[in-house]
């Protein structure tokens, strides 16, 4: 592994545009993705459902072809070099494609050996790998026999055969139950101590926050923000949001005088949201408020400073990942 950790990003894409050809016409998928990953981060690209997580990581992992931009790895470019780039690379996607005719083994060593490493090679790494996993009593186990967590592993364990620089996990918890979820994350770090490059996507809001050292939160195929947890909640205020949900429109509602500290309000369809430093003493109001209009409290909910609340300030919406 080379390079030191703030040197030149190991990854790096600029302006990435990626459109679609369907038959129901073209669907933009990435309307300008810039961003860098430096050699030895945990970077998190986190966003709702088809924000264009895939095809970023689609393009960096050489799988797909952008419309536009460029995206480098190590400073070779994708499109100009792919071979060069995915000897560099390891990838886990989304499916995690394991071959379902071999064993854990096997589908280690055959992955080796497709990179050209000797046979007592691939199985020396092979077995330093599922050790590594946790896996060394599961080696002679077919794919179907392993639980989700373990295939996950494994599919790890496959993408690092041929010793990348970098990895990319395509939304490595995707379905998994919350226990193994944390076993995997403490898996991707222990990885990343021994100083991998890891660029993973993820649809959920706390996997970014525990996880990653940096994350680039994506929408709509645009980078909202991208900063460290901490930066992007101070920067975003660093406030406790309060929302109120009343069972109609309040649009109309009379706001009482609000407290110092509170910094904004927004008014979202039936519910109000007060962006303040504390929220104590609040919510009385805003009940009393809407009672003034005849409307009742549905629900009430406190965001204190987090990625969650950022999610919040920047786009304006409840994060639905
Ligand atoms: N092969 C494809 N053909 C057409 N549209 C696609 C294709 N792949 C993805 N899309 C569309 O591109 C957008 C981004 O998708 P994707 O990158 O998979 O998002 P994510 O991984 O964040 O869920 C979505 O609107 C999705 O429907
Ligand atoms: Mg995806």
């Amino acid at each position: 592994m080379s390079g030191e950790r703030g040197a030149e990003p190991v990854l790096r894409t600029v302006a990435l545009r990626k459109t679609y050809r369907s038959r129901s016409g073209p669907v933009e998928a990435l309307h300008g993705i810039s961003v860098e990953v430096r050699t030895g981060e945990l970077f998190g690209i986190l966003g709702p459902n088809g924000a264009g997580k895939s095809t970023t990581i689609g393009i960096l992992t050489t799988l797909v072809r952008p419309s536009g931009g460029s995206a480098s790895v190590a400073g070779i470019d994708v499109v100009r070099d792919p071979v060069r780039v995915r000897a560099r690379i390891g990838v886990v996607s989304q499916a995690g494609n394991l071959d379902r005719e071999l064993n854990v083994l096997e589908n280690l060593v055959f992955r080796g050996r497709y990179f050209g490493l000797t046979a007592s090679a691939a199985r020396r790494r092979a077995a330093e790998l599922l050790e590594r996993g946790g896996l060394a009593h599961r080696s002679r186990a077919m794919v179907t026999e392993l639980s989700g967590g373990q295939a996950r592993r494994v599919a790890i364990a496959r993408a690092l055969m041929h010793r990348p620089e970098v990895l990319f996990l395509d939304e490595p918890t995707a379905g998994v139950d919350p226990q193994t979820r944390i076993s995997l994350w403490q898996t991707v770090r222990e990885y990343q101590r021994d100083g991998l490059t890891v660029l993973l996507t993820t649809h959920h809001l706390a996997e970014a926050e525990q996880l990653c050292d940096r994350v680039a939160i994506i929408d709509h195929g645009r980078v909202l923000a991208c900063d460290t947890v901490s930066a992007l909640t101070t920067r975003t205020g660093g406030d406790t949001v309060l929302t109120v949900r009343y069972d109609g429109p309040a649009q109309d509602l009379t706001l009482p005088e609000l407290p110092p500290g509170v910094r904004k309000t927004e008014v979202d369809g039936d519910r109000i949201r007060v962006f303040a430093a504390h929220t104590d003493g609040l919510l009385g109001g805003l009940i009393t408020a809407g009672a003034a209009r005849g409307l009742g409290v549905r629900d009430v909910t406190t965001v204190t400073p987090s990625l969650e609340s950022a999610y919040l300030a920047l786009t304006g919406k409840e994060y639905a990942g």
